[in-house]
Parts: structure tokens; sequence; C-alpha cells
């Protein structure tokens, strides 16, 4: 039983899991309110927020859980990447809690718990594999060899897949965060309308999405310009662009991802982060595994955002290897 923590952006998440599998409690609180108007997170006001909703969080996953400290084998903390702000609040908070408790500390990626975090749902551990993680802040391929060993085959140059999305949307003026809001106006748009860019930058398996956030800007503006076009685009036109952006995001996950699994000769493929919940990357993913033979798992969407549950699994994995970390453990904003 490990009681996992997330605060590492903007959304405070308390969980506890038995034996990697079993999500007992699944708590989140959203800051979207908090920096809607600002158009993206306001490092400072994320940390505060995490502050002001963790205590309580945690209180009530273990209620929820009905679950009391002495049960815990540990406790599992997003340690990096992230606001670092944002991250010491839990990292701190943990360590505490791990103190008070006389438990373990564990200290987790929380890209590899994404990379990992199809396999919440399975009853078996999918690795060896390559998991392509979509988020507001990272789009990666990795080569999972085991819960242990991550290795990144490829990352964005520039602007992340989710993030892409939430500026598009912000764009059409479609609010924050952008990806629901774009994946419901897609379904009902023409794909073919306009045809966007598909950038796969270099010999290797990277991505680049901010020339098509900027052909975007122009195609509703006109060329060079970055205002005064919206209002000319009717509801359908919107509606195609979002489609049509969409298609070209798909693409080029979909496309990397192939090569992924041509150059590592791997046969399986995991799902995770934000952006997986998107319908059009789910159903066109699965129909080019499918055409391939190649077995694809995509996380369940309540584990797809942000959240603790995947924490504490990861967590758990890495506990059940032997895992402890001390108190010299501490947060980092970067992978490294
Ligand atoms: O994994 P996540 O909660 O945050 C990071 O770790 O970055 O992902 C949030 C991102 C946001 O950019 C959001 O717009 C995007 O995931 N997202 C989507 C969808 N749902 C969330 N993007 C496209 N289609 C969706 N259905
Ligand atoms: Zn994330």
């Amino acid at each position: 039983m490990i009681l996992g923590i997330e605060t590492s952006c903007d959304e405070t998440a308390a969980a506890v899991v038995a034996g990697g599998r079993d999500v007992r409690s699944n708590l989140i609180v959203t800051q979207y309110d908090l920096h809607s108007k600002y158009g993206g997170v306001v490092p400072e006001l994320a940390s505060r927020a995490h502050l002001e909703q963790l205590d309580a969080l945690i209180q009530e996953a273990l209620a929820e859980a009905r679950v009391t400290p002495a049960d815990l084998e540990g406790i599992a903390v997003t340690v990096r990447p992230g606001l670092i702000g944002c991250l010491l609040i839990g990292v701190t908070a943990a360590k505490a809690l791990a103190w008070a408790w006389g438990k373990p500390l564990i200290g987790v990626d929380h890209i590899e718990a994404h990379a990992t975090s199809a396999a919440i749902a399975l009853d078996h551990d999918p690795w060896p594999a390559v998991s392509l993680v979509v988020s507001g802040g990272h789009t990666s391929l990795y080569r999972v060899e085991d819960e242990n060993c991550l290795t990144l085959l490829g990352a964005t140059v520039d602007d992340a897949a989710g993030e892409a999305f939430d500026k598009v949307a912000s764009i059409l003026k479609l609010g924050y965060p952008g990806g629901p809001v774009v994946d419901v106006r897609a379904r009902s748009g023409d794909p073919g309308r306009v045809r966007f860019p598909r950038s796969m930058p270099g010999d290797g398996l990277d991505f680049s999405f901010s020339g098509l956030k900027t052909a975007v800007l122009y195609h509703v503006h006109g060329p060079g310009r970055t205002s005064g076009g919206l209002e000319r685009l009717t509801g359908q036109d919107v509606d195609d662009v979002c489609a049509a952006f969409s298609a070209a995001v798909v693409d080029v996950l979909v496309e990397r991802s192939m090569q992924a699994l041509d150059r590592t000769g791997l046969r399986t493929l995991l799902l995770g982060g934000g952006v997986a919940a998107n319908s059009m990357l789910r159903q066109r993913l699965s129909e080019r595994c499918r055409e391939r033979g190649v077995t694809l798992h995509v996380t369940p969407p309540a584990y797809c955002t942000d959240n603790a549950a995947m924490i504490a699994a990861q967590g758990h994995r890495l506990w059940v290897r032997g895992r402890r970390d001390d108190y010299r453990m501490t947060a980092s904003a970067s992978r490294g």
C-alpha cells in the first residue's frame, strides 16, 4: 500500500494504491479556474494553491481508501521534472510525513510515471515496450525495458503536443486548457479542408510543434498577421481548423511511434499523458497498431492527465525493487 503525492504543475493530487494496480483512492484538485484568465499556469499561484490544498487532500485520500498511516508501506512523491516551487511543496510534505510516520520515501520521475501508467489497468507488466508520453509539458518516446530502466528515444525540440493544443485553443479563443475543447470541436470538422505542415525534425525520433502553431496563427489571421482574422471565421471554419490541426499533430505522433517500434524491434506500444485522452489520436493509433500486429495499451482516462495514482503505482514498482530515498532527496525542475 503506497501513498502517492503529485504537485509538479497545476494539479494537486493524492492517491492510495495497493500492489501497484488496485487504486483505492485517486483525488485531484485542478487549478483551471485559477490560471484560465492568464491563458497558462502562473507558477507562484500554483505553488500557493498546492500548499493550501495538499494536507487536507492527503487526509481525504487515506480516508477514502479506508487506511491509516500504519497500513502504508511507503510514500511516493513526484521529484522531477516540473515547476520547482510546486515540486517542493509535495516533496517537503512527503518528507515530513515519512519522518513522522516512520515510512520509506520514494522519489518518482513524473514522465516515467506517465510512461508506465498504462500498466495500472493491466494484470501484467507490459514491458519491454515503446512508450509515447504526450502531455502539456512533454512529448517523448521511451524504450521501457522495465520499470527501472527507461531510455529516451526522442522528444520535442520546442513545444509539447498538449502545449500546441492549448495555444491553438487560445488563438481560436476556445479557453484553457485547450485540448479537450479542440478535441470536441474537431469531431464536427473536416480535417481535409486545410492542410497544416507535419514537421519531423532530424534523423532521429524528435518532434517539433511550434511551426504548426504558427501555421494555424497565420491561417486564422492572414500571412504574417497575429490578430484581426478570427471574426471572419464561422463556427464550421473553427471546427475545420481544429480537425486539420489535430490531424497534423496525430499524423506526426503516430508516424514517430511506428518509427520507434521499427528501430527498437519491439511489438508493444504504451500511450500516456494528458493528450492520450485525445479521441483522434486513440483511434488512429489503434488502427495503425492493428494493421501492424502491434499490441497497444492506452492509459485509462483517469490516469492520463496529472494524477497521483500513477505516482503511487510507479513508486510501488520501485519499492518492490528495493528503492528507498533518504531525506537528502530533493526536487529538480529538469529531468537531469
Ligand atoms: O499530463 P497533463 O495533465 O499535464 C502535464 O504533465 O503536462 O496534460 C495536460 C495537457 C494539456 O495541454 C491539455 O490541453 C491536454 O493535456 N489534453 C488534451 C486532451 N485532454 C487533455 N489534448 C488533446 N485532446 C484531449 N482530449
Ligand atoms: Zn503530466
